[in-house]
């Protein structure tokens, strides 16, 4: 038997992706997990799948950037399972290869009240009632770009810096009420970030066309969804405070610290 046998845990964003590939190791430790995602249909196909191989999970309905959605998943959620021990914070959307000059602020509208605001909710529906169970662990999937940012994608890096910072902030909030709180920064994993985003963005604009440019540019190591879900699982077990997956990013982590020393060494006395 492990740590999280038995515990329930709440995914948003879990009918795709990273957030499927956390059910599925959550899931395989013993875990009921419940799947939220503005596509219900992909959600209640990942709950059919996980019950095939013996999981226990509940699909939901839900829109992140709405609270009133929180406020019915968490009330279906806890009338399936009680109260949750594990709160994944992890929809998102990606965004298309511009200038910042050329992003309709309505676009960085949208992804903001996705991808920061949709944290925010999930934090606010939940922490009051983590803290009347007085223990319990809350991940926010950020990326390796809300570490060191990437060009023309900045309303995403903007976003993603900011669910880094917020998650600092929540954490020292928390420890005293025995709750951790980590942020996951992925590198590239191999999911439908690009099709979901392209189906759910104002306009269906083709992101797939606009991203080529930018990642042919680099050279991507892709690994897949379950890897995460299981590097996760490790990171609330050992209470990481930043969860990384891919070793290489340390590099450009440390660089992004390096030109900060340099700015403190050329300081005058
Ligand atoms: N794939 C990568 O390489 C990568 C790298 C770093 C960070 N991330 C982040 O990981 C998270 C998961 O993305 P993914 O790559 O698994 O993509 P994905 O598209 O495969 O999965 C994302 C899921 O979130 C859902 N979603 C989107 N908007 C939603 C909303 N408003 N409410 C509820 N659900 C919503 C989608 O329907 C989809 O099922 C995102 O926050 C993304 O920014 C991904």
């Amino acid at each position: 038997m492990n740590e999280f046998e038995g515990q329930v845990a709440f995914i948003s964003g879990a009918g795709s992706g990273i957030g499927r590939g956390m059910a599925e190791a959550f899931v395989a430790a013993g875990m009921k997990v419940v799947l939220g995602d503005v596509d219900g249909e992909s959600a209640r196909q990942v709950a059919a799948d996980l019950t095939a191989q013996g999981g226990e999970t509940l699909p939901l309905d839900l829109d992140v950037a709405d609270r009133t959605s929180w406020d019915a998943a968490a009330q279906q959620a806890e009338a399936a399972y009680g109260p949750i021990d594990i709160l994944c914070n992890n929809a998102g959307v990606a965004g298309l290869s511009r200038p910042v000059e050329d992003i309709p602020i309505e676009e960085w509208k949208w992804m903001t009240d996705i991808n920061f605001y949709g944290v925010v909710h999930g934090l606010q529906c939940f922490i009051p009632r983590l803290k009347a169970k007085g223990a319990g662990h809350i991940v926010n999937t950020s990326s390796i770009g809300g570490m060191v940012p990437l060009p023309r994608f900045s309303e995403y890096m903007a976003a993603k810096y900011a669910v880094v910072g917020l998650s600092g902030a929540v954490r020292q909030e928390l420890k005293p009420f025995g709750i951790g709180v980590s942020v996951l920064c992925p590198g590239a994993v191999r999911t439908s970030l690009g099709e979901t985003t392209v189906r759910q963005r104002p306009g269906r604009a083709n992101l797939a066309a606009a991203r080529g440019t930018v990642v042919g540019q680099q050279e991507w190591r892709y690994i897949e969804p379950i890897k995460v879900g299981r590097i996760v699982l490790r990171g609330m077990a050992e209470e990481w405070a930043f969860i990384f997956t891919h070793p290489e990013n340390r590099a450009e982590v440390e660089a992004q610290f390096n030109a900060m020393r340099a700015a403190f060494d050329a300081l005058p006395d």
